[in-house]
């Protein structure tokens, strides 16, 4: 028997190996991404312990196996975060902010103490499913929210916000690819449904309790386009 095919074998397995061993061993996570994660958690309080992940503090663990974020295979970096039951106030110096990879982000259900939205949301500009539902947050939604141009789905609702100045007319033509949109709840200034028409790829819209006026009072009401 010819030992050339034998050899390669041997050299193939080695190789299939190695590689697999690299990948269990070689940790995808980012240290300055596992850090922001952390320091962003421990900026709060945890009001229910059971819904809150508990993640592992020790260094170098690898975060894109923590609960509730989930990492780009390929590149390692944080594309989706999860967290519910935080309290406690943010502003753009919060480490959330240090994570400019994120496609997908729920901090629906937490208690962020009539905080206003802050402005450095427009670092997560790669957003496409952003959830900030009955969290607490209060004030005018910045105008820095309309540049997340990727956002496809965006829910607001349960939250104590005004859209008056940027109105729903700029949020409208600045968010064009959204296709679910929630602002139930939210104070609204004069919306007008020509506005509405330009989100020509909604296909599912809810505005009830929005404080609309006039004409448009029939808005307020859950839509499936
Ligand atoms: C932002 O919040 C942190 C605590 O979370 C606080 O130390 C800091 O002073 C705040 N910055 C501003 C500008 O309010
Ligand atoms: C926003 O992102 C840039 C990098 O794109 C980073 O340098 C900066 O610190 C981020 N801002 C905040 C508030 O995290
Ligand atoms: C919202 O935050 C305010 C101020 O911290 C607090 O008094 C109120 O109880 C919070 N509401 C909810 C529903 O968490
Ligand atoms: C909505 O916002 C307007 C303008 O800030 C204010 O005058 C009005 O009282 C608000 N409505 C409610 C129900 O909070
Ligand atoms: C609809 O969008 C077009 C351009 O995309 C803009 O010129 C127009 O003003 C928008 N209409 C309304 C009512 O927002």
């Amino acid at each position: 028997m010819n030992p050339l095919p034998m050899g390669f074998l041997t050299l193939s397995i080695y190789l299939t190996f190695s590689f697999s061993l690299f990948h269990l061993t070689h940790p995808l996570c980012h240290n300055n991404e596992r850090s922001a994660l952390l320091q962003f958690k421990q900026s709060f309080l945890i009001q229910d312990i059971d819904q809150t992940p508990s993640w592992n503090l020790e260094e170098n663990s690898e975060c894109c196996s923590w609960e509730n974020v989930i990492c780009n295979e390929d590149t390692g970096y944080v594309i989706e975060l999860y967290l519910t039951g935080l309290q406690g106030s943010i502003n753009s110096s919060s480490t959330l902010f240090n994570l400019v990879h994120l496609q997908s982000l729920d901090l629906s259900y937490n208690d962020f103490s009539y905080s206003q939205i802050p402005s450095a949301i427009k670092n997560l500009s790669k957003l496409s499913y952003l959830d900030l539902s009955s969290s607490n947050f209060s004030g005018q939604i910045p105008s820095e929210m309309l540049e997340l141009s990727r956002l496809e789905s965006l829910d607001l609702s349960g939250n104590n916000l005004q859209l008056q100045q940027p109105g729903l007319r700029s949020l409208v033509e600045k968010l064009t690819k959204l296709k679910e949109l929630d602002l139930s709840g939210i104070n609204i200034s004069s919306p007008t449904l020509n506005s509405l028409a330009n989100l020509s790829s909604l296909t599912e819209l809810s505005l009830q309790d929005c404080q609309l006026q006039g004409k448009l009072s029939f808005l307020c009401v859950r839509f499936n386009l």
